[in-house]
């Protein structure tokens, strides 16, 4: 038996290429070394999103078809959502006993979205955001994961759901499985704009849905080397996006990219277009596959009834041991 891996995304937005360089392509290839499971975390996205169900409802479909799209196969990875998990829901109520406010409040990840969400927030944050981690600690363990690939700023928050499990495991018994946290999607790309992180927010994202147009404009106004104004001034692709997105795009040529830049030989013009030829083809095959799927949505429905059913019955499972180590199990 292979082991079993867990990941799962907020469904707050279609899902653009840092979420492909970073951790999709990396999904495609675990899923055919692992069991896979991949959740729609629809009541984590609510935990910021309350005041708008509307907009995670939506979203929930479009991380479906990009998932698809990109080459998640629903026979090899269970996709399934959340709020369909009621065990989730039960675990994470068992749970809140084993964590204390002063922990979720150290938690660096929490820590430094609750500041980033003051808006949301005010001065007091919820409940329900404060105890995410305790929630996602429900999804891990609800499924035996073993091994969650994530980025770093996910770290902490795997570290908490082990302290959970430990001290579960210390007052209940030995009943859930202590999951590993491997950084094998540490990648973050860059956006457009040069800013560390791409964003809807941040207005700079590529997304995998892109039309070719949408492609072209975003590229042709990406940020360049700012002193080169001629095609013979000398460049430095380093503080160019455009060189930077080639490194992703255009590997093979990436180094001869770099060399005409610095050399003053190739205009920056000539250098975005070639870069969006290279993003669409790579892109154009996960757009065909992305409209395959939307027209066809009682096929995406299946794929997310049959893998919620299949997640289901491992929660069941997992319920029935944590209810008989607390005590819970009456009239069995
Ligand atoms: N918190 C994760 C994020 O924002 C999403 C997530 C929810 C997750 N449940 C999970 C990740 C379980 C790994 C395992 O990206």
């Amino acid at each position: 038996m292979n082991k079993r891996i867990l990941t799962g995304d907020r469904p707050t937005g279609k899902l653009h290429i840092g979420h492909y360089f970073g951790s999709l392509k990396n999904r495609v290839k675990l899923q055919n070394e692992y069991e896979t499971y991949i959740e729609i975390a629809d009541v984590q996205a609510l935990t910021d999103n309350f005041n708008n169900p509307e907009k995670v409802r939506n979203n929930v479909r479009e991380v479906v078809l990009d998932y698809l799209s990109v080459g998640i196969d629903p026979k090899k990875s269970t996709i399934f959502l959340q709020s369909m998990i009621p065990e989730i829901a039960e675990l994470t109520v068992f749970y809140s006993n084993l964590v204390t406010i002063a922990r979720l409040q150290r938690n660096p990840t929490v820590k430094t979205e609750i500041a980033q969400k003051k808006e949301l927030f005010g001065e007091s944050v919820t409940y329900g955001f404060l105890g995410y981690p305790v929630s996602q600690a429900a999804d891990i363990t609800a499924f035996n994961a073993e091994l969650i690939p994530v980025g770093e700023d996910q770290l902490p928050l795997i570290e908490q759901c082990r302290e959970i499990v430990r001290k579960f495991n210390s007052i209940y018994g030995e009943t859930l499985l202590e999951p590993e946290a491997v950084l094998s999607n540490n990648k973050r790309i860059k956006g457009l704009d040069g800013n560390e992180k791409m964003g809807k927010s941040l207005g700079n994202a590529l997304y995998l849905s892109d039309s070719d147009e949408e492609i072209t404009k975003k590229v042709m106004s990406a940020v360049t080397d700012p002193n080169r104004i001629k095609k013979d001034d000398l460049g430095n692709p380093n503080i160019c996006m455009v060189a930077y997105y080639h490194a992703l795009f255009n590997k093979e040529n990436h180094k001869t990219v770099c060399e005409e830049c610095k050399a003053g030989k190739r205009g920056c013009v000539a250098c975005k277009r070639e870069l969006i030829e290279k993003i669409k083809e790579e892109l154009t095959p996960i757009r065909e596959k992305r409209k395959y799927y939307e027209d066809r949505p009682e096929l995406v429905d299946e794929i997310f009834v049959t893998g919620t059913e299949k997640a289901r019955k491992v929660a069941k499972e997992t319920m029935k041991k944590v209810k008989k180590a607390m005590k819970l199990d009456y009239f069995e």
